[in-house]
């Protein structure tokens, strides 16, 4: 009797779809996760408001977010997301992370930056193991690419299952 369950996964597992098992080993071979964190300053001020995205790739689509966050009075960021569910071509991470935020900037409009950190802060699986940490960062620094954007970016986190 104690291999009922067994037995009923086998069951189970006969009546699933072929693609659909399929896609779950793909998963489980091509998952990568990351993670990101920081305090973003303004001079000796912590940047409240300043917006922060977690891309999975450097093209920047809006397909590839991975999560996003607004910073609250303490300015810290943290940001993490893995590539389960996607298609098996879009399952690789090269993290990068885009900023948009008003330090120093009174005008009706964000400057905005994107920071592309090493792949070696990814890891294979759903559970992220590994932290790329941006330390303590000025925003009052000028960054190379920067621009200035009248509107902010709206890309959202997209769910895949
Ligand atoms: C990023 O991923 C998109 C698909 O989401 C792909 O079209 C593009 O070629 C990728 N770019 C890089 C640099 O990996
Ligand atoms: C990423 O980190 C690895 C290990 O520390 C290093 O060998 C490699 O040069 C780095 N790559 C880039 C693009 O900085």
């Amino acid at each position: 009797m104690k291999n009922t369950p067994r037995l009923i996964c086998l069951l189970l597992a006969a009546y699933l779809p072929n693609e659909l098992l399929a896609s779950k080993y793909t998963d489980s071979i091509l998952t990568k996760s990351t993670a990101a964190k920081g305090v973003l300053r303004c001079g000796k001020t912590p940047l409240k408001d300043a917006h922060v995205w977690l891309f999975r790739n450097t093209t920047l689509q809006d397909d590839d977010i991975l999560d996003y966050v607004v910073t609250g009075p303490d300015g810290s960021f943290s940001l993490e997301g893995h590539t389960g569910g996607r298609p098996s071509e879009n399952m690789g991470i090269k993290p990068k992370l885009r900023f948009f935020h008003k330090c120093d900037h009174t005008k009706d409009s964000y400057r905005a930056f994107n920071f592309a950190y090493n792949e070696t802060y990814t890891n294979l699986g759903r559970i992220t193991r590994k932290t790329f940490d941006l330390g303590e960062f000025n925003l009052q620094l000028q960054m190379p690419g920067e621009t200035t954007e009248k509107k902010l970016y709206e890309g959202k986190p997209k769910k895949f299952e």
